[in-house]
């Protein structure tokens, strides 16, 4: 601080310093001018969104026209719906898994505009309004998440976990790899759910509240192609 608001002082006693001084902050502004006048150029083929739409939770939203928006910012910070997380940023985590045409997108690596025309539905969009999802009701019944930060994540994979046993989607561990009918087993619960981390440790709440919300279906035949 002192020797800030000691270098203006500094500057008119000492006449050389100020002109060097002025010279570097008009150089400054030049290089600013100039890499501005660059960028003018490549400013058209930045395409414009216009009329270009995806559909959100049943609605269509119009899509961003910067291209670089990723399908979890989107959500997050131009639509307001916080359901999905921003835990990694990186693909890591599951905080921000939604569903894309019912199949489980980590919207953190994805863009936005990827899905121009594509069906999103995120936790808030999962059950009608004002009701729970039967899975979100039997995450409250099992204590299936402490802070409830992974928590719209989990739902939204367990429930594109199922979209993809009726698709006949091997893991792992799946045994039979020509099976038609997939069982939901602990293994493959716990399999196909390892890529949504839960910091508080509720997995056995997790677990416990997916497999009773599914074990009306525990097997799952695949759906005609
Ligand atoms: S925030 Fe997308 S996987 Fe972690
Ligand atoms: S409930 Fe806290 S991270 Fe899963």
């Amino acid at each position: 601080m002192r020797a800030a608001s000691a270098a203006p002082g500094a500057l008119s006693r000492n006449p050389d310093a100020a002109a060097q001084f002025g010279v570097l902050r008009e150089r400054f502004f030049q290089v600013r001018i100039a890499t501005s006048a660059l960028r003018q150029p490549f400013t058209h083929l930045i395409p414009t969104r216009k009329h270009m739409t995806i559909t959100i939770n049943g609605a269509p939203v119009e899509l961003p026209g910067d291209p670089r928006v990723s399908l979890l910012d989107l959500l997050r910070e131009h639509l307001h719906l916080f359901g999905a997380k921003k835990g990694c940023n990186q693909g890591a985590c599951g905080a921000c898994t939604v569903l894309v045409d019912g199949e489980r997108v980590l919207s953190c690596l994805a863009l936005a505009v990827q899905y121009e025309g594509h069906e999103v539905t995120t936790v808030e969009g999962l059950a009608p309004q004002g009701d729970l999802h039967p899975l979100q009701k039997a995450f409250v019944e099992h204590d299936g998440f402490q802070c409830g930060y992974c928590t719209p994540g989990q739902i939204c994979s367990a429930v594109g976990m199922v979209h993809e046993l009726r698709q006949g989607v091997p893991s792992h561990v799946t045994a039979d790899l020509c099976t038609e009918r997939i069982a939901l087993s602990h293994d493959e619960l716990r399999e196909r759910m390892s890529g949504n981390v839960c910091r508080c440790g509720a997995y056995n709440g997790i677990v416990a509240a997916i497999s009773e919300t599914f074990e009306s279906f525990e097997t799952f035949e695949k759906e005609p192609a």
